[in-house]
C-alpha cells in the first residue's frame, strides 16, 4: 500500500478506537520501513470530503453543545469527552493533509512529521476513551461538536492555508487550554485525567512546531513573508479572532513567535 492509501483507509473507518488502531498500525508500518530505508512510496488516493464517523455522539452546532460546569462529575465527563472528540478529529486531520495534498513535492520529513502526529492523536483519544469509560461513560456518550471537520473543508485546496488554520491556529489553542484542564482533574484527584492530559499536552507542542516548519519552509519556497502570509490565511479560513489569553512560552517552544498571534486578536482588529 502506498502512504497514501493508508490515509485513505483510516479516514474512511467509521468506528473511533478501530480508526486509533489502524493508525497506529499503519504509523508503525512507515516507522519501521523509513528506518530500513524502503518507505513505501506516497502516492495518490482520493481522500473523502469527510472523515467517516461512528453513528454516535451525535454532531450539533457548536451553539447547541450544552454547557457543564467543570466543578461536578458530570462537567468532568463533558470536558474528557470534548476532548475525545478533538483527538479523534484530529486523527483525521493528520492522516488527511497527505493524500489531500500529494501532488505537491515535499521531502520525506513532511511525512514522518504527519504520521507521527497521527500516531500520537490515536494515542491521546484512546487515552480519552480509556479517561472517559474508568468513570461509567463512554466516546458517543454526549453529544457533540460539528464544526471541528470545517477547517478541513474550508483548505482542501490550499496546504498553506491548512497548516495556517490546523496546527497553527487549533492545535495552538490546545496548548492555551490545556494546563487549566490538568489542574481541574489535580482539583479532582483524578491520577489518570492528569497523566493522559499531560501525555497530550507535551505532545501537542510537537504538532503545532511542525505546522510552524512546513508553514515556513513552503514560505521560503515561493518567496513570500511569513508573517503576512500567516495573517492572510487566517483571516480568510479561520471565521472568527483568536482569544488571549495565549500560551507564549510553548507557542515559542513551537516556533510561533508573537506578531504572528497578537495582530488577530480582537482588540486588535479596532
Ligand atoms: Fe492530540
Ligand atoms: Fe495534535
Amino acid at each position: 500500500m502506498t502512504l497514501s492509501e493508508m490515509a485513505v483507509a483510516v479516514l474512511n473507518t467509521a468506528n473511533g478506537r478501530a480508526k486509533a488502531a489502524l493508525s497506529r498500525e499503519y504509523a508503525a508500518q512507515w516507522r519501521a520501513a523509513r528506518a530500513n530505508g524502503t518507505p513505501p512510496e506516497i502516492g495518490h488516493a482520493k481522500p473523502p470530503l469527510r472523515a467517516a464517523r461512528p453513528e454516535k455522539p451525535e454532531l450539533l452546532d457548536p451553539r447547541d453543545v450544552p454547557h457543564r460546569k467543570p466543578g461536578t462529575e458530570e462537567g468532568r465527563i463533558a470536558l474528557l469527552h470534548a476532548v475525545a472528540h478533538i483527538e479523534l478529529n484530529a486523527i483525521d486531520l493528520h492522516w488527511d493533509i497527505i493524500p489531500r495534498f500529494a501532488h505537491i513535492q515535499l521531502p520525506l520529513g513532511y511525512y514522518d512529521d504527519w504520521v507521527k502526529s497521527a500516531d500520537e492523536e490515536s494515542k491521546h483519544f484512546n487515552l480519552m476513551c480509556d479517561c472517559l469509560e474508568e468513570l461509567g461513560s463512554h466516546y458517543g456518550a454526549l453529544p457533540a461538536h460539528a464544526g471541528m471537520w470545517r477547517a478541513a473543508e474550508d483548505t482542501v485546496d490550499d496546504l498553506m492555508g491548512r497548516l495556517a488554520v490546523v496546527p497553527m491556529v487549533l492545535e495552538a489553542r490546545g496548548l492555551d487550554v490545556t494546563p487549566g484542564m490538568i489542574n481541574i482533574f489535580k482539583q479532582a484527584k483524578n491520577k489518570s485525567a492528569v497523566a493522559a492530559l499531560e501525555t497530550i499536552y507535551a505532545e501537542e507542542v510537537h504538532h503545532v512546531s511542525y505546522g510552524a516548519k512546513w508553514f515556513n519552509f513552503l514560505c521560503g519556497r515561493h518567496d513570500l513573508d511569513p508573517t503576512g502570509v500567516f495573517h492572510e490565511l487566517v483571516r480568510k479560513y479561520f471565521h472568527s479572532s483568536l482569544k488571549p489569553p495565549f500560551n507564549e512560552e510553548k507557542r515559542a517552544e513551537a516556533g510561533i513567535p508573537p506578531d504572528f498571534y497578537w495582530p488577530l486578536t480582537e482588540q486588535h482588529k479596532k
